[in-house]
């Protein structure tokens, strides 16, 4: 049911349903936190990993207080960043919310009103990023109804996500801050803006079992660098046939898209990007068009040094590992 009225949608979710809605970083496909069966379903339906915990999305921190322990350091952060696109893994106070078996919950506030709407009227919703596991995730509404018409009890018309990348997740569980994943707000930006050191581990899968999973992954094969090739020169680095622009019909010449900062020679299948924000915004759904028009070969520039780099490259190393 593609719907906007979001008391349609708290009362499917309180009914045990499953429902997608945006947030300002992407879609999440959610149930209630506090309703096992149905998260649960969420992981069929996207056949995602059963030891990848969810994330829950709450209306304001009076709630996340009920549910966990909120450290003064917790509470700076969230003052500082939320609603926004941060989470933060919390120890638990009790066993109400769905937590993978884990002493620990990852918690958020969504930078979106309809979305804190819906639940401030369910109630807590556990709710990772509506995609099928290891795509990217979805950012645009025409994507989630080609994917799961049907498959969910609701879908939430609201404002898209604005960020377009999913949120950055940091551990406040342990003695040190720990970035487990980087996202919309990156390192730097939470070092100055508090002047906290936060530590980046080597392996974070140890903590967050999510992270061992292959991600962001287009069907293409993706290759990184430093300056984006003219088609030509991939052309003749591939040994590809020339004449394959967007128009072309012939379906045993391999396609090539490219995403980056500067081209002379744009194809329908290239995006082009102005900035690293533009880039974190763009990097998605040009991944996503790229399966849905059969790209074989993927060129994406490095983004430049600066705001939203770290960002970009764990997505790009992710959505290119094998
Ligand atoms: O922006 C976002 O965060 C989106 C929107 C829908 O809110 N959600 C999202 O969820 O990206 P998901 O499931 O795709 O990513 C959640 C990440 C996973 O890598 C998971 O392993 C980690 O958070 N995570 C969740 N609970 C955790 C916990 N208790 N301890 C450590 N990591 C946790
Ligand atoms: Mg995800």
């Amino acid at each position: 049911m593609f719907t906007e009225s979001v008391e349609k949608l708290a009362s499917i979710l309180k009914n045990g349903g499953i429902v997608i809605f945006p947030t300002e970083t992407v879609y999440g496909i959610g149930a209630l936190a506090t309703n096992t069966e149905a998260c649960l379903r969420i992981y069929a339906i996207k056949n995602r990993p059963s030891d990848n915990p969810l994330i829950i999305h709450f209306a304001d921190k009076s709630e996340i207080e009920k549910y966990c322990e909120v450290s003064s350091l917790a509470k700076v952060l969230f003052n500082e960043f939320s609603p926004g696109p941060l989470t933060l893994v919390l120890k638990k106070k009790n066993d109400s919310l769905f937590s993978c078996g884990l002493s620990t919950v990852a918690v958020r506030i969504p930078d979106h009103i309809e979305a804190r709407k819906l639940i401030s009227l369910a109630g807590p919703i556990a709710a990772p990023s509506a995609n099928p596991s290891g795509k990217p995730s979805y950012t645009k509404m025409e994507d989630v109804l080609e994917e799961f018409s049907g498959k969910v009890d609701g879908i939430l018309r609201a404002t898209e996500p604005s960020y377009s990348m999913e949120s950055t997740v940091l551990d406040l569980s342990q003695e040190k801050v720990i970035l487990l994943r980087t996202g919309s707000i990156d390192r730097r930006m939470i070092e100055t803006r508090l002047g906290i050191q936060v530590e980046v581990l080597e392996s974070p899968e140890i903590i967050s079992p999510g992270m061992k999973y292959r991600h962001y992954a287009p069907n293409g094969k993706i290759f990184i660098s430093k300056i984006l090739p003219s088609i030509q020169e991939i052309q003749s680095k591939h040994k590809i046939a020339s004449n394959h622009f967007g128009n072309s019909s012939d379906k045993s010449i391999s396609k090539i898209a490219r995403i980056g900062f500067g081209m002379s020679d744009v194809s329908n299948f290239d995006k082009m990007v102005f900035n690293n924000l533009d880039y974190m915004k763009s990097l998605y759904k040009f991944l996503l068009d790229c399966d849905k028009t059969n790209i074989e070969i993927i060129y994406c520039q490095e983004p430049y040094d600066g705001e939203f780099a770290d960002t970009i490259w764990d997505r790009l190393n992710k959505a290119s590992s094998t």
